[in-house]
Formats: structure tokens, C-alpha cells, sequence
């Protein structure tokens, strides 16, 4: 779906973006993520059009994005970081707009613009000002507009910063939703757990560099080796051991009360079927999740953050000689 081959941008000399490729499938959700600074904004601007890289190439599905701006737009919707300011305008007159621009006809926008606001949850909103909508509403509402023309990529720009839990709660639903419609969708983050809840692949950037990328699991062996797992249990301990042991790609590291401790490299569905097997044969098991923090330290480990804030204290401590 989306094909991104050796990309670069650089402003005057410093360089944004470097030599990055990636690919995402279609249908897939596909989180992007890297600390601020890390080129997110400028990779999507010029996915989007909005933006000519120094080096390299973009394809969407099959077209080459670079050379055919106008027939890629009509493939792509995109929700910037930056809501705008909308004095005076109506929720129903700024779908109308947005509509316009694609030159649709007032009946097919109506149509269009009603489903929108439904799926968005805004359907009672058609008569309020934009501005006066909470920060959730308006990203839900650019979400809404990005839409209007029907295309088979969102891109979204870190859409949930400035956002409440409940309001990122329903911007995930809203994702996951648009992803069984069918839709490829492209969101960046700078913080990883919250992609991880809802993308099944991801890139990770950092300092212009796409440093790993893929399924979640694929990029956690690459960067642990294995990946960690609890698993609480009541009963049947000796049993719940037994079991882990027949799998392939299980260590345990620890056998504790009522937890047992692994490490394993495993799917997220061959762990499904470990612990179904487990309470088949009479564990009881209480609950299971991957060890706490791992994904901070995938995030650490493979961005470096530490050394960027030192450098960046260390600047600030120069500028004050
Ligand atoms: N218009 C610009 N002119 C100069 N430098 C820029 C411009 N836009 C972004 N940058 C720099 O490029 C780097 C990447 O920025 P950006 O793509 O916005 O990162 P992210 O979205 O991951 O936070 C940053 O160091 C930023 O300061
Ligand atoms: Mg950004």
C-alpha cells in the first residue's frame, strides 16, 4: 500500500529524515513513533504531498506518489498535528468546505458528511461552532473531514496529544474501527505503549533514522532476544511449568508463589493457546501480561533518549558560559 524507499530531507544542512525505508500493508495500522525531533511530521508531510524530499521514493498503492501529486491526494487523508482556528464556522460548514474542495455536490456531501459525523460521533454537534468543541471533538472532527473523499490511507499526525484518557479511548476505537472498514492508516506517536495497544506493526524512529520496524513482537525479539511473560496462577503451579516447557521458544526465569515468570519468543496467539492448554488441564490461571516497562525500555534502548537529553543538557549548560 504505502512504499517508502530510501528517503531523505534535509533543512539547509541538518538532515530531518535519512535514507528511510518502510513499507505498510494494506489494511494494516501502522504506528510511528520516535521522540519529538525524530522526523515523524516531516516523513508523513511528504507521504502527504505537502513536502518534496532531497532523495528517494513514495508509492501508494502502486502510483508513484512523487510524480502524480493530485491522483495521490484523492488516496490520502490527513490529520495534521495542528488544528487550525475556525472563527464563526459551524461543524456542518466545515465538513461542507472540506467537501467542496473535492468538488463534490452539495447532496453528496450532506450524505457523505451525515455518515462522517455519525461514525465520529458529532452527529449532534452539525450546529456548533468549531472552536467551541473539546480537543477530543475537534480531532474526531478532522478525522471526519480527512474522510470526506473517501480515501484508502489516513495518515494522522500524533493525534492524540492534548487529549484526555476517555478521548483517546474513543480515538482508538475510531481507529480500530476505520481499520475494519478497510482503511490503511498511518499514526505517529511519541509514546510507544500507547500505539502498542492498538498497531499490530510499527517503525520506530530516531534522529532522522528508522531504527526498527515490524510486527511488535518481531521488533521486541530483534532489540531483548525474547520477550517477557507473567503469568499469575492459584493452583496447579508444577502443571502450568510442565506445559510452558513443551513449548518451543520458552525459558522460564522464574517460578514464584502464584507467578511464573517466562521468556519466550512466541506469537501473540501461540501464547493464547499455552495458556488455553494450561486451564484445560486444571491451572488456575488468575491472569497474564507482558512484563511491565518492557515496552519504555524497547523505546529507550533503540532511541537512545538518554544520551539525546544529556546532549541537550549540555547545550544548555554551553549557552550559559
Ligand atoms: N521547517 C523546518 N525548518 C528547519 N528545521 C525543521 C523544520 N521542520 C522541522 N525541523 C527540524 O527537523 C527535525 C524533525 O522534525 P519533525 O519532523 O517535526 O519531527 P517530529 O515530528 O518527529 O517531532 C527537528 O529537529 C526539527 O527541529
Ligand atoms: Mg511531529
Amino acid at each position: 500500500m504505502l512504499q517508502i524507499e530510501h528517503l531523505s530531507k534535509s533543512y539547509g544542512k541538518f538532515r530531518a529524515v535519512n535514507d528511510l525505508s518502510l513499507h505498510v500493508p494494506k489494511g494494516d495500522l501502522f504506528g510511528f513513533v520516535g521522540p519529538n525531533g525524530a522526523g515523524k511530521t516531516t516523513t508523513i508531510r511528504m507521504v502527504c504531498g505537502l513536502m518534496l524530499p532531497n532523495a528517494g521514493s513514495i508509492t501508494i498503492n502502486g502510483v508513484n506518489a512523487l510524480s502524480h501529486q493530485r491522483e495521490i491526494k484523492k488516496q490520502i487523508g490527513y490529520v495534521p498535528d495542528f488544528f487550525g482556528v475556525y472563527d464563526n464556522l459551524k461543524v456542518k460548514e466545515y465538513m461542507d468546505f472540506y467537501g467542496s474542495m473535492y468538488r463534490m455536490n452539495s447532496k453528496e456531501i450532506e450524505r457523505i458528511s451525515d455518515d462522517l459525523l455519525e461514525l465520529v460521533n458529532l452527529s449532534d454537534k452539525k450546529e456548533v461552532f468549531v472552536d467551541t468543541l473539546s480537543r477530543g471533538m475537534k480531532q474526531r472532527l478532522c478525522v471526519a473531514r480527512a474522510l470526506i473523499h473517501n480515501p484508502a490511507l489516513l495518515v494522522l499526525d500524533e493525534p492524540n496529544s492534548g487529549l484526555d484518557p476517555r478521548a483517546r479511548v474513543e480515538m482508538k476505537e475510531l481507529l480500530l474501527n476505520l481499520k475494519s472498514m478497510g482503511k490503511t492508516i498511518v499514526i505517529s506517536s511519541h509514546i510507544l505503549s500507547e500505539l502498542s495497544e492498538m498497531c499490530s506493526s510499527i517503525g520506530i524512529m530516531d534522529h532522522g533514522n528508522l531504527v526498527a520496524a515490524g510486527r511488535i513482537e518481531d521488533v521486541m525479539e530483534s532489540v531483548f532476544g525474547s520477550n517477557q511473560l507473567i503469568i499469575s496462577l492459584e493452583e496447579g503451579r508444577e502443571t502450568a511449568v510442565r506445559i510452558a516447557r513443551e513449548h518451543a521458544g520458552v525459558r522460564i526465569d522464574s517460578v514464584g508463589e502464584h507467578e511464573l515468570k517466562l521468556s519466550h519468543t512466541m506469537t501473540q496467539k501461540q501464547i493464547a493457546k499455552m495458556i488455553g492448554t494450561m486451564i484445560a488441564n486444571d491451572v488456575v490461571v488468575t491472569g497474564f501480561h507482558k512484563q511491565e516497562g518492557d515496552l519504555e525500555t524497547l523505546f529507550m534502548r533503540v532511541t537512545g533518549e538518554n544520551a539525546g537529553q544529556e546532549g541537550e543538557k549540555e547545550n544548555v549548560a554551553e549557552s550559559y558560559r
